[in-house]
């Protein structure tokens, strides 16, 4: 999933660009040293900011010796020692922490691996048996001390950021097939310690990546989807923080995402040692894959990173590896287009000529990419049928998508069409001539959510058939974009059509192809790019954003509440694909009315694209908005690509909200700032910045909205983040935002 290896190598003047915001104080510009101390057989990780260790000990296990900030080049770490039995209760087995713990001997935590073979036997305990180091690169291979089942640790950093991507493979090499019951990418393994704390998101539909923050405390905080995909609920990324900072950019925190579209499972456990690890790759629930002799399994990459300077400097390191290695166009991908989609202005209503007129409208105000979105394909009059039938309805469309692609094209904008491939409504050909094609179980029900089933992506038969139907639609028109949703979740995950001791394959092999359908499909048309959709937010993580340009944050578009779930999927991926439209007020969901520049300026702060049903505004609506996408335009890289910093929270009820985006190169600087309700007369709080240069001059203009009168218009870097500014804020639902250029160094 990394660039190639070449890039690493050769990375100085790359890293050097970006070391100006992000890695400030990071060794940036060497390339990583991975070595092996053949002696004291230890293995050591030096790459921007971090080092990793983990040694070999007297019974052959891998067992994590360190992992936080670097160490000097001479220091030595003390060889792996398993730790002594603690009580007959706890096992030197349990007690001593391991880099991947297949579940045998006396283990009681959780395994990274737990294999049944057709014997009955399930015990594995695997060792040590060679590796390999390449690069950035390094693969361990280890065994069970017995049979002939080999896994191959993967471990290759990114010398920028000092992540560490881990992954697994694991290889039959008995004559019999075997059961993987589980099997995780990684176990990541913490400093002894009790004053730690946990971060990770939580939602649902509708209000997505909610920021949790508790104690670690004794046993298992389980965060999962069991639902064949990411899921609302939880998202697979946390970060742990050592001590109470109270500060964003303070302290030690460590932090992963696992690149996995599929069912899900990190468990970050304190043991009765007041251990911590965090485990994390397929869910274990209903999993079972069958591997017959001569093949393998490759867990997902779960990706681990270190930053001293707190959950703030943790989420920009991963933004800038996001950018910069995961995105399909890492890793300098171009600034996302202001778009307009159709959904909420007409819903399944689409026809050519009012998009054409919805299309115009757009263009007038500076949108660069106009989307139709659901109700344009097969008998789509609402959520009841057509899913599954990807031709053009001729009703809506008499003469196919050719005039108003055309229309949309000579208005100077390019066209972005919805889809929806993995699903199919009963009331469709495709589900008539294929019933088969869904999950099931013979003779079961089959649930429905939206009107729905889930086709089977795991059949080569629905893959072909979702491929088709994507390269023919791409081939035979001039699409810019695809919108790619995906409205529910699995029920009955049944695969009649292969034997029953390879059902469950499906929950491997389902993603599998996801991926590699967008893989085929990029490859094939390299001009096309995906937004990643699923009812809103229910599908991202960093494997789907390996395939995908931006993502749908939430349908959830109340400039307020996006406010809350903007900011906790900041935490986790990077704002340059965190779409966010500005819509109609009052809104649909909490009928707030918010001025227009409130809800411009909210969306401002990821890849803004507008969803209001023009059709509504008048003249002063129009030219507020052109003013403000022209604003945008100014801004955007800096949003986008630049290092965040979350200045105040809106999170448990605060009034205020301000973030700051600084550019790469540091020439720009962009503050939001945000008044939910103002009391008892009491001033905004000053606001603070960070990131700056402390010599170089800045000079401010407001984008909206204004700073009070004292406010200098020039000042230097340490005057701005030192001293601060106070915009000039008052009422409900008040906003403003600031654009600070530096103008010398
Ligand atoms: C759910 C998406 O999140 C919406 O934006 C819209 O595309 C609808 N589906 C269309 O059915």
């Amino acid at each position: 999933m990394f660039g190639v290896r070449l890039r690493f190598l050769g990375l100085p003047l790359l890293t050097l660009t970006f070391g100006c915001q992000v890695f400030a104080q990071a060794q940036v510009g060497s390339a990583p040293s991975i070595t092996f101390d053949q002696n004291a057989k230890v293995f050591r990780i030096d790459a921007a900011d971090i080092s990793y260790a983990f040694g070999v000990n007297e019974r052959g296990e891998l067992q994590p010796l360190y992992w936080g900030g670097r160490l000097g080049a001479s220091d030595v770490l003390p060889p792996a020692h398993s730790s002594h039995e603690v009580a007959a209760f706890d096992l030197s087995s349990s007690v001593s922490p391991q880099e991947f713990a297949g579940w045998g001997a006396g283990l009681y935590v959780e395994p990274a691996l737990k294999i049944t073979f057709p014997d009955g036997n399930r015990d594995l305990v695997l060792h040590y048996v060679s590796h390999h180091i390449d690069g950035s690169s390094l693969t361990v291979t280890l065994k069970d001390i017995s049979r002939d089942v080999f896994v191959e640790l993967r471990y290759e950093v990114d010398p920028a950021s000092g992540i560490i991507g881990r992954s697994a493979v694991i290889q039959n090499k008995t004559k019999d097939p075997l059961t993987v019951e589980s099997a995780s990418a990684a176990t990541w393994t913490l400093p002894h310690g009790t004053d730690y704390s946990l971060y990770y998101l939580t939602g649902r539909w509708g209000s997505e990546t909610s920021l949790q923050h508790e104690a670690v405390r004794p046993g298992q905080r389980v965060l999962e989807s069991r639902r064949g995909s990411t899921g609302h609920q939880n998202n697979p990324w946390f970060a742990v923080e050592q001590g109470p900072t109270g500060d964003e950019d303070t302290g030690d925190v460590w932090f992963g995402a696992l690149a996995w579209s599929g069912s899900w499972r990190i468990t970050v456990e304190q043991d009765q040692l007041q251990q911590v690890r965090v485990t994390g790759g397929f869910n274990p629930f209903d999993f079972g894959y069958r591997l017959a002799p001569g093949e393998s399994l490759k867990t997902p990459i779960f990706y681990g990173g270190y930053s001293h300077h707190g959950v703030g400097g943790a989420s920009r390191l991963l933004h800038r590896f996001e950018i910069t290695e995961i995105l399909p166009e890492r890793p300098n991908p171009k600034p996302r287009p202001v778009l307009y989609n159709s959904w909420e202005a007409t819903e399944f209503k689409v026809d050519e000529p009012g998009q054409a007129a919805l299309a115009e409208k757009a263009a007038s105000i500076g949108i660069e990419r106009f989307v139709m979105d659901d109700g344009w394909f097969g008998q789509r009059a609402d959520d009841h049928a057509g899913l599954g039938d990807w031709y053009v309805n001729p009703q809506k469309f008499p003469h196919g998508l050719k005039p108003l692609i055309d229309k949309v094209h000579s208005l100077g904008m390019d066209f972005g069409l919805w889809v929806e491939p993995e699903m199919v409504n009963p009331n469709s050909d495709l589900y008539r001539a294929h019933p088969d094609w869904v999950l099931n179980f013979t003779g079961r029900p089959r649930t429905e959510g939206r009107n729905q089933l889930v086709l089977n992506l795991a059949r080569p038969d629905v893959r072909a058939y979702v491929y088709g139907f994507l390269d023919k639609l791409l081939n035979e028109n001039d699409i810019a974009f695809l919108k790619w949703d995906y409205n529910r979740n699995w029920s009955e995950p049944g695969w009649p059509a292969v034997s029953p001791d390879e059902q469950k394959q499906v929950w491997v092999k389902y993603t599998e192809n996801l991926y590699s359908i967008l893989a085929e499909l990029r490859e094939k048309h390299p001009k096309v790019e995906i937004e990643d959709c699923s009812g809103g937010g229910g599908r991202i993580d960093l494997g789907l954003i390996h395939h995908t340009d931006e993502v749908w944050t939430s349908d959830n578009t109340d400039p307020f509440d996006r406010l809350s779930i903007q900011d906790g999927f900041s935490y986790a991926y990077t704002p340059g694909v965190m779409m966010a439209w500005v819509t109609d007020s009052p809104h649909w969901l909490n009928h707030r009315t918010t001025s227009l520049e409130y809800r411009f300026l909210s969306s401002m702060q990821g890849s803004l694209g507008l969803g209001a049903n023009l059709n509504h505004w008048q003249p002063e609506d129009f030219a507020e908005a052109k003013s403000m996408i022209e604003a945008y335009k100014q801004i955007r890289e800096t949003v986008q690509h630049g290092a965040l910093y979350r200045l105040v929270s809106p999170r448990d009820g605060s009034e205020q909200s301000v973030t700051e985006s600084v550019a790469e190169d540091g020439h720009q600087a962009v503050v939001f700032t945000f008044l939910h309700s103002s009391t008892m007369g009491f001033h905004y709080p000053r606001v603070f910045l960070r990131g700056l240069e402390k010599n170089a001059n800045y000079k401010m203009t407001p984008i909206a909205g204004k700073a009070t009168k004292e406010t200098p218009e020039t000042a230097s870097g340490a005057y701005w983040m030192s001293h601060g500014f106070d915009p000039d804020l008052v009422g409900d639902f008040q906003a403003a935002a600031f654009r600070l250029e530096r103008t010398s160094n």
